[in-house]
């Protein structure tokens, strides 16, 4: 791989609005929030550096836990991003776990969140986080594979959980180091 076609993954920042703007559009239709929980209001330089506030354990609203958000980068062009929870509340432990990731349609089965995924499980471990759990639901295909492609093993326990909206979550560990 050239260096002109190297995949990047770096935090968010102010200068990647537009593209960001743009995944967060288009990700809408498989219910992937790119800019999760941006309020209406918030500028997206303000956004950016809440991001970078909670990475550092700053200004982390009550019952909300340490979080990283990730951007993957090549060329220039913004592909995907990933969210990266160093703890799990009750909601995260059961439904979210510590990853979530989302690839703009145009970039995918391109090994993109495999990348991601990649990334976010050396972050847990150097944050002393061991396993993590790493969910999607049933019907998705592409981040179950990616989830197995990382290690991730069904919960013995627990493997599945029903949620409100009456779909099915399943739930998987996979192994930090
Ligand atoms: C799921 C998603 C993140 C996969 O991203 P991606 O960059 O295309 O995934 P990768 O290219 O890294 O693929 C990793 C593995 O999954 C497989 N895979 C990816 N998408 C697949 C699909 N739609 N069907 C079957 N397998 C798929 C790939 O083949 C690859 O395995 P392989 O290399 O052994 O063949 C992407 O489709 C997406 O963003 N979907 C919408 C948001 C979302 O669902 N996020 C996950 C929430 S849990």
């Amino acid at each position: 791989m050239s260096e002109t076609n190297r995949l990047i993954i770096r935090q968010l920042r102010p200068s990647d609005r537009h593209q960001a703007e743009a995944l967060h559009e288009q990700l809408l239709a498989d219910e992937f929030e790119f800019l999760v929980g941006r309020g209406e209001r918030e500028s997206f330089a303000d956004y950016v550096a809440r991001q970078l506030a909670n990475e550092e354990g700053r200004d982390i609203p009550e019952g909300w836990v340490r979080a990283g958000f990730y951007v993957a980068e090549r060329d220039g062009e913004l592909l995907g991003r990933l969210g990266v929870r160093y703890e799990l509340n009750a909601f995260l432990a059961s439904v979210a776990g510590h990853l979530g990731y989302g690839v703009g349609p145009a970039y995918r089965r391109q090994g993109v969140a495999e990348a991601l995924a990649r990334f976010g499980l050396r972050r847990l471990h150097v944050s002393g986080v061991d396993q993590a759990l790493i969910t999607c639901d049933e019907a998705n295909t592409g981040s179950r594979a990616t989830i197995e492609k990382v290690g991730g093993r069904l919960d013995r326990q627990q493997p599945t959980v029903r949620r409100h909206d009456g779909g099915t979550t399943l739930r998987f560990w996979a192994p930090t180091g």
